[in-house]
């Protein structure tokens, strides 16, 4: 189990809808999942409850999602206003959804970042609080133009100053580089901040071991489920975000990655996914078998992403 104090704040006593037959509530109350369209389920669910929503939207990259209850595609091919028009509606409800401490994370691709941006920006007035970059080797090979090789993973807060907020950057510290490579005499005797000795806040491009795509032999991956995100990419939000016993939302739930790493961290999760196919498999790896990655999970203090080995003389 991930190791983190327990939060003394007071936990949010929302009420949730009742699934029924179209998702699950685990025993111990602590997750759940909505099966159907996000829209209409998040429409259902408490404003102002979540401390954190994390959202792994469709791309509208004419991926043959699985079938819904009555049996139709996720249309993912729409027309880009159609699309847009669906993003704009689905960021609303989730930010609506939030504590006015809370956090919004979107991982989005260059296609549909700079919109997403401008919406929370300029429509809602909220505040983008770091533009990171998922960065991985493994993009898709072409001539024509460079290789894309990132997604980006924007953090967005209503009020970044909120005396609630949940920001644990101890949890998530690096080995800095002055450490890794330089041996800076410096970064071992700091005494004017907080931060452990050759320690640092990681940098807003997100790359290393276990932070490759989830493809091929990935030990991480689920059968059938080619879009799942790394565990430890979720273990750095949640665990910078929110304390345990803190309430997540997961409105594209997927394979359930946020589900299953914000269980194994203790905080209380729902997700919304469209396909029972995937929601199937997302709880059998939420509430049963949780993550992969633990030990990585456990250990995200202290990893170093130094690209150079340790100069030599210094
Ligand atoms: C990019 S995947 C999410 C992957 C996830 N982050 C993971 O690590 O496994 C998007 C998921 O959203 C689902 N989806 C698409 N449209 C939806 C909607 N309107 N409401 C809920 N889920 C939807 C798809 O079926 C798909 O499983």
């Amino acid at each position: 189990m991930a190791t983190t104090t327990p939060s003394t704040r007071p936990r949010s006593s929302a009420r949730f809808p009742n699934p029924g037959e179209a998702g699950k509530v685990s025993r111990d109350k602590r997750t759940r999942m909505y099966i159907g369209d996000c829209r209409e389920w998040m429409a259902k669910l408490p404003k102002g409850a979540f401390d954190l929503v994390f959202a792994d939207p469709p791309f509208n990259w004419k991926r043959d999602y699985d079938r819904n209850l009555t049996g139709h595609a996720w249309d993912d091919a729409q027309p880009e206003d159609d699309y847009l028009g669906f993003t704009y509606e689905w960021l609303d409800l989730a930010a609506e959804r939030l504590a006015d401490h809370g956090a919004l994370w979107v991982n989005i691709p260059d296609t549909w970042a700079a919109e997403i941006v401008v919406h929370m920006k300029r429509a809602r007035k909220w505040h983008l609080v770091n533009w990171c970059v998922w960065h991985y080797r493994f993009g898709q090979n072409t001539k024509s133009k460079f290789i894309n090789s990132k997604v980006h993973a924007l953090y967005f807060m209503k009020d970044p100053a909120h005396a609630e907020r949940r920001w644990n950057p101890d949890a998530v510290a690096e080995v800095s580089d002055r450490r890794a490579i330089y041996g800076d005499p410096r970064t071992e005797n700091k005494k004017d901040d907080w931060m452990e000795a050759g320690h640092r806040v990681p940098m807003d491009v997100w790359y290393g071991q276990y932070w490759g795509r989830v493809q091929g032999n990935n030990k991480e991956r689920r059968h059938k489920h080619d879009n799942q995100l790394p565990e430890v990419y979720l273990g750095r939000v949640i665990g910078a975000c929110t304390d345990p016993g803190d309430l997540v939302l997961d409105p594209f739930l997927g394979s359930g990655t946020t589900g299953t790493v914000a269980r194994y961290m203790d905080r209380r999760f729902v997700g919304i996914e469209y396909s029972p196919a995937n929601a199937e498999h997302a709880w059998d790896r939420m509430v049963t078998k949780g993550p992969y990655r633990t030990e990585a999970l456990d250990n995200q203090r202290g990893v170093s992403t130094a690209i150079h080995p340790k100069r030599a003389g210094l």
